[in-house]
């Protein structure tokens, strides 16, 4: 199963949507305003006048609230920069990137009171389907790319099937405590390969002295002790999947510790 075409958070406008369900990323994404306040600063410090257009991903951007938060931060540090540095605003590009299976009427549905609070400004708002794991635009054309808890997502899920054909992580559908080396090591292998791969393209895809700020679901623990960093693949192991289906069940990411990362 190519998992980037079926894989997508819960779309629509219902209870469950992920836009209402998304609460602990709102969370992430509001703590992580000053880290984008002064990335932005830092950005315009450095000749980056007289450029008259920014262009700006938020890659994995789901609909939720979190991207509305990541654009106005971005907006308003660049006027606070703008109005420091006594020169006028350069035109905004937008680009909300995640997998063809994303909800984006949703999420333009709720971007039309972003837009109104804007209106003075030349702001461009453009989303389209592709996966961070390839290129998604030209080269030197990004000056700030942003990713919140999606680039810990993998391409694939490891083979994690032994040589005869029997599942190595049988019962689980993550690393846990139990789980054999074999499986943390094909997970591990997995999440550098994408993650090379993800940082090669948005070398490509940046112009020099570009920013990215990427922020991660991650584990603090060297050896995957600490369960509460994965609680809910636990949960799901033990008991909500039939046994034959949770054989073959491996959830697609990888909580990576600083040192792997
Ligand atoms: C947990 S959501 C985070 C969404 C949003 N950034 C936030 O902070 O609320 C992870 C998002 O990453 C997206 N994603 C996963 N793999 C991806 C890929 N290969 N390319 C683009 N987006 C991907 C998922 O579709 C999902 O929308």
């Amino acid at each position: 199963m190519d998992v980037k075409q079926v894989l997508f958070m819960s779309k629509g406008d219902a209870e469950n949507n992920y836009a209402r369900a998304s609460s602990y990323t709102q969370k992430i994404a509001s703590s992580a305003k000053p880290t984008i306040a002064s990335t932005v600063d830092s950005l315009l410090e450095e000749g980056f006048f007289p450029c008259k257009l920014l262009n700006v991903a938020d890659l994995g951007c789901a609909f939720g609230p979190s991207t509305e938060a990541f654009m106005s931060t971005v907006i308003e540090s660049v006027q606070k920069k703008c109005a420091c540095l006594n020169c006028s605003t350069p035109e905004f590009q937008f680009y909300l990137k995640d997998l063809p299976g994303n909800d984006f009427n949703t999420l333009f549905k709720g971007l039309s009171n972003f837009s109104q609070n804007y209106e003075s400004l030349s702001c461009f708002i453009m989303g389209a389907p592709g996966s961070f794991h390839g290129r998604l635009f030209p080269r030197n054309c990004l000056h700030l790319a942003h990713s919140s808890y999606g680039a810990h997502w993998l391409s694939r899920v490891p083979n994690l099937t032994s040589q005869e054909g029997f599942p190595l992580n049988k019962g689980r559908i993550y690393i846990s405590e139990t789980s054999p080396g074999v499986v943390k090591e094909a997970y591990l292998a997995q999440f550098q390969a994408d993650f090379s791969t993800f940082l090669k393209f948005r070398s490509e895809e940046m112009v020099d002295n570009g920013r990215l700020v990427l922020i991660l679901n991650g584990r603090e623990d060297k050896d995957f002790a600490n369960l509460d960093d994965y609680f809910c693949c636990e949960k799901l192991g033990e008991g909500f999947v039939k046994e034959e289906k949770l054989d073959t069940l491996n959830v697609q990411y990888y909580t990576a510790s600083p040192e792997e990362v």
